[in-house]
C-alpha cells in the first residue's frame, strides 16, 4: 500500500482526536493542518512539527501532495469545503452530520459519486465493538421478533461542559438532535433499513438562536416496526444514552456508545463484559485507506450520510409557531 497524503481542516474536538488515529497509521503522511484558529494551530506546531500549518483551506485543499482531505469543521461548513475539495480531486473523510440541509448532502453525495471518489464519514460507533457486539446479537435471532426500536438521548444540560463552542447550541446549525441523533439514525438504517413516516414534536427555549430544548418522535421502518425518538436537555436527571431493541423473547441495548446490555424474557439487563476495546477511529482511517487503495473496505458513504440528513431534516421540520398556535 502505498503512503497517503493527507490534509486535516478543521482541528477543533474531533478534529484533534482523529488527527490521532491518522498520525498513529503507518501508511498515512500529514501534509497540511488547516484551522482558522491561530492558537490551535500554534500548539500543533509544537505537538507534532513539520506539517503545513495555514488559518486558509485552500493550501490544503489545493495542495498537490494531498491525496485525502479530513474535514472536521462546525456543520454549516461542511457543503462548501467538500465540495471544493472534490473539484480539486480530492478523496474526502467528512464529519457527521453531512450537510446542513438536504439540498446541501444531496450535492455532496452525487459529486463525489460522478467524480469517483472516495467518500466516507465519520461515523465511529459503526467501527466500536460494542456496535458489533449489539449487531450479532440481533442477527443472532436472540431478541425473536423485533416490535420496537428506541433512542433516548437526555441531557441535564446542553451543550455538556466539555463540549461548549460557538455554534453547538445554536438553532442554526447545533443542537442534540444534529449532534447526537445522527449516529443512531445511521445504526438503524444500516441495521434494518429506511426509516420513514416521521412525526416530530421539537421544543425550544425563548431565545430564537439556541437549539432545541426536547424532542419526541416516531416512525417507522418499511417493514412496519415502529421507533421512538426521545431526547431533552435542561433535564433534572442524568445523563442518559441509550438505544434499544425491544423484541419478544430478548432486550438489547447499546448505552453511552461503549456499553452493551442484554436479556431475556423475564430477566434484568445484564452488561456484556467481554467487549474488547478497539482503536475504532485507526479501523475508520485504516478503511478509507483501503477504499483509496481500490481494496474492500467497510464505509459510511455520503450516499449513507444523504440518508441520514433526510431523517435529521425531518426530524428538525417541526416549527416552533406550530406549537403556539395549538
Ligand atoms: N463523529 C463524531 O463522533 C463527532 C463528535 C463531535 C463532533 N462531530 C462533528 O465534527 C465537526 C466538528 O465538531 P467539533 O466538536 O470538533 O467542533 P469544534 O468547534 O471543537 O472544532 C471545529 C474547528 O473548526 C475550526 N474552523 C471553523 N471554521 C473553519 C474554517 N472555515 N476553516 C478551517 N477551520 C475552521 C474551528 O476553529 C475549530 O477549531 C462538527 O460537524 C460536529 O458535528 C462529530
Amino acid at each position: 500500500m502505498k503512503k497517503i497524503g493527507v490534509g486535516i481542516i478543521g482541528a477543533g474536538g474531533v478534529g484533534k482526536r482523529v488527527l490521532e488515529a491518522f498520525l498513529k497509521h503507518p501508511k498515512v503522511f500529514i501534509v497540511g493542518i488547516c484551522d482558522v484558529n491561530e492558537k490551535i494551530l500554534q500548539e500543533l506546531s509544537e505537538s507534532i512539527g513539520e506539517v503545513l500549518l495555514s488559518t486558509n483551506h485552500l493550501d490544503i485543499i489545493e495542495n498537490e501532495q494531498i491525496d485525502l482531505v479530513y474535514i472536521a469543521v462546525p456543520p454549516k461548513y461542511h457543503y462548501p469545503i467538500v465540495m471544493e475539495a472534490l473539484e480539486n480531486n480530492k478523496h474526502v473523510l467528512c464529519e457527521k452530520p453531512l450537510a446542513n440541509s438536504l439540498q446541501e448532502a444531496e450535492a455532496m453525495w452525487k459529486t463525489a459519486d460522478e467524480k469517483d471518489l472516495v467518500h466516507a464519514m465519520n461515523f465511529p460507533t459503526y467501527y466500536r465493538n460494542a456496535f458489533k457486539t449489539m449487531n450479532q446479537i440481533i442477527e443472532s435471532n436472540r431478541l425473536g421478533t423485533i416490535q420496537r426500536i428506541q433512542v433516548k438521548s437526555h441531557f441535564p444540560d446542553w451543550p455538556r461542559e466539555w463540549q461548549k463552542n460557538n455554534w453547538i447550541n445554536t438553532r442554526e446549525q447545533g443542537g442534540f438532535i444534529r449532534e447526537i441523533m445522527p449516529h443512531y439514525i445511521q445504526l438503524i438504517q444500516h441495521l434494518f433499513g429506511r426509516i420513514q413516516d416521521l412525526h416530530s414534536i421539537v421544543t425550544f427555549p425563548e431565545n430564537c438562536r439556541q437549539s432545541e430544548t426536547g424532542l419526541i418522535a416516531t416512525g417507522q421502518l418499511e417493514n412496519g416496526i415502529p421507533l421512538i425518538f426521545d431526547g431533552l436537555s435542561g433535564t433534572a436527571e442524568n445523563e442518559l444514552m441509550e438505544f434499544t431493541i425491544y423484541g419478544s423473547y430478548g432486550i438489547v441495548t447499546l448505552k453511552d456508545w461503549n456499553n452493551v446490555f442484554f436479556g431475556e424474557k423475564n430477566q434484568a439487563l445484564t452488561k456484556i463484559e467481554d467487549i474488547s476495546p478497539i482503536n475504532h477511529l485507526l479501523d475508520l482511517v485504516d478503511n478509507v485507506l483501503k477504499a483509496i487503495n481500490g481494496d474492500p473496505a467497510t464505509l459510511v458513504t455520503f450516499k449513507e450520510g444523504y440518508e441520514v440528513q433526510r431523517i435529521l431534516e425531518n426530524l428538525l421540520s417541526y416549527k416552533e409557531t406550530e406549537l403556539q398556535t395549538i
